[in-house]
């Protein structure tokens, strides 16, 4: 037997029971609700799911996936490509998943990610039949030392038939004892979470488990996908710099400290990019509570900027994960993780007052944002965290770039085509061209803020237009708009390649 394993895990009664990742695969039959560990990419189930996509080859079953968020390649690709996935929530982000999605062969739903716990444990989810769970350790205690996520691993192992551990012996050991799992009582029973601080433990450093429910343990080598960050470019770094001399007026106004208030940032290259700013910036003694820490919040570790990060897991470029696994001591006194419902719950957001940082496909001018959907019908990622944090944020604040596809798209629209977030969730909008301040102000009072401060220049006088013509036909109704033109701007890019007019184009 695998020495490394064995030495993994310290409670006699679970030692025998590693089994073969297709043994594990054997029990999972069509028709299984399946409650996987993992988020963006980190902590994730793999080796069973490999056994599924062969166990396909020879035999034709679906399951339903339930997972913390996007997976690696071995549940959203290769399980996507296998066809044996029937439905799946509560996010996902891989193009091959997103294609079967929009071609209907696959029901997604998309879910805020903190509601999902609540599903499960109200027993609107499921019920799941097999948690299927990455873990570093198993403790002396019968403990599950989750890896480099938490996610909704908890809630799945509490409530499955049967759990099947997948025991990862490529993650540092070095990781125990930084993640705090703490599971709120039902809805009705539950005491205030006596989460006050940033740095808090409130909980365990392992996952409970009823061992006799444990019924294969499969050792696994594979480590994490990497992130697929791509760096800052001219536009994001602008956008990073209007954020931060907003930042800097609240400092002004007092409203901030220098050591502002605990930050979120959310995934996507330029929320990334967005934290990438405070390197060079004057903020300092920061705090990040957040769900998912990547690259830039070890860089800002590094530089002395940050002096604590709670999230649900790190999601790291491959060059990122080498210098963290070697550096693991100076992280570890500076990192917690916890379940996803702890690190999103709307309690614990607006007790510490965050400053919320999510993309925007799309805003309109009177500061509804689009984060999910292209062209209206078409879903991209899913709403994710972002959901979680903005409505319940001190500051909500949505980056996006003014244009998309070579200037062909404007990202400040007339109405957008889905909403994900409200103009009553939306306090801030960053693009390259400025920000938007919209707190206190009333919708015809925002869309001039937008269209000057965020709208690209030549999209504006479109804008403008599209806006006095609503307040001239209206007779100045509180939230101006002609509904015949709206969503012009998506059917002529359909038609025309452009959202641009003609008209405007001259002008220009
Ligand atoms: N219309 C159509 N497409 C648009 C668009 C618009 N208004 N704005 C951007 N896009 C396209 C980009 O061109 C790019 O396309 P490509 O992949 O073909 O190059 C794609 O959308 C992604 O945009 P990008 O600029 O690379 O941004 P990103 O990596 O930061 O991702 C989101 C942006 C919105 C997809 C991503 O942040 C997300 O999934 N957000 C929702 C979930 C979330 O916020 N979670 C937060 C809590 S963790």
């Amino acid at each position: 037997m695998n020495k490394d394993a064995l030495e993994r895990i310290r409670n006699e009664q679970f030692r025998g029971k590693i089994v073969s990742a297709e043994e594990a695969a054997s029990w999972i039959k069509d028709g299984m609700k399946l409650g996987l560990s993992g988020f963006t990419r980190a902590g994730d189930a793999k080796a069973v799911p490999m056994a599924l996509v062969n166990k396909a080859k020879t035999e034709s079953f679906k399951v339903d996936v339930y997972t913390g968020a996007s997976l690696g390649p071995e549940v959203d690709q290769y399980m996507v490509e296998a066809g044996i996935i029937n439905k799946r929530l509560p996010f996902q982000a891989e193009p091959a998943m997103r294609k079967k999605v929009n071609a209907g062969e696959i029901i997604y739903v998309d879910q805020h990610l903190s509601h999902t716990a609540e599903l499960v444990r109200s027993g609107l989810i499921g019920p799941i039949d097999f948690a299927i769970v990455e873990a570093m350790t198993i403790t002396e205690e019968g403990l599950i030392i989750p890896t480099t996520s938490v996610g909704n691993s908890a809630i799945y192992v509490e409530h499955a038939k049967h759990v099947i551990i997948e025991l990862n012996i490529s993650h540092p050991s070095e990781l125990e004892g930084i993640h705090d799992i703490y599971i709120p009582a039902k809805q009705g029973e539950r005491e205030p979470i006596p989460l006050t601080k940033v740095d808090q433990r409130i909980g365990t450093i392992g996952i409970s488990v009823d061992p006799d429910k444990v019924i294969g343990i499969v050792v696994s080598y594979q480590p994490d996908a990497p992130s697929t960050i791509v760096p800052a470019d001219e536009e994001t770094a602008l956008i990073a710099n209007h954020f931060l001399q907003f930042l800097r007026e609240e400092v002004k106004t007092g409203r901030l400290t220098e050591e502002l208030a605990p930050l979120q940032s959310g995934v996507g290259s330029i929320a990334n990019a967005v934290f990438s700013g405070f390197l060079n910036s004057e903020f300092s003694d920061l705090e990040i509570y957040s769900e998912v820490l990547q690259d830039s919040v070890f860089d800002l570790m590094d530089a002395g900027k940050v002096k604590y990060a709670s999230g649900c897991s790190f999601t790291l470029s491959e060059e990122k994960v080498q210098q963290v696994h070697e550096n693991i001591e100076k992280y570890r006194d500076h990192l917690i993780l916890r379940p996803q419902e702890i690190s999103n719950h709307p309690e614990i957001i607006r007790r510490l007052g965050l400053i919320s940082i999510n993309t925007a496909l799309e805003c309109d001018i009177y500061g509804n944002v689009n984060s999910t959907h292209i062209s209206g019908t078409k879903m991209v990622n899913g709403i994710g965290g972002s959901g979680d944090f903005a409505r319940n944020a001190r500051l909500g604040v949505f980056v996006t770039k003014s244009i998309a596809k070579n200037g062909k798209i404007s990202s400040i629209v007339p109405f957008v085509s889905h909403v994900d977030h409200t103009e009553h969730d939306v306090d801030v909008i960053v693009t390259e061209q400025g920000y938007a301040d919209l707190r206190g102000l009333a919708p015809k009072e925002r869309v001039q803020k937008i269209i000057d401060n965020c709208a690209h220049p030549m999209y504006r006088p479109q804008l403008q237009a599209y806006f006095d013509e609503a307040l001239e036909q209206t007779g100045g109704h509180q939230t101006p708009h002609n509904l015949d033109k709206a969503f012009t701007w998506y059917t002529n890019l359909a038609k025309k390649g452009t959202m641009l007019d003609t008209v405007f184009e001259v002008v220009q």
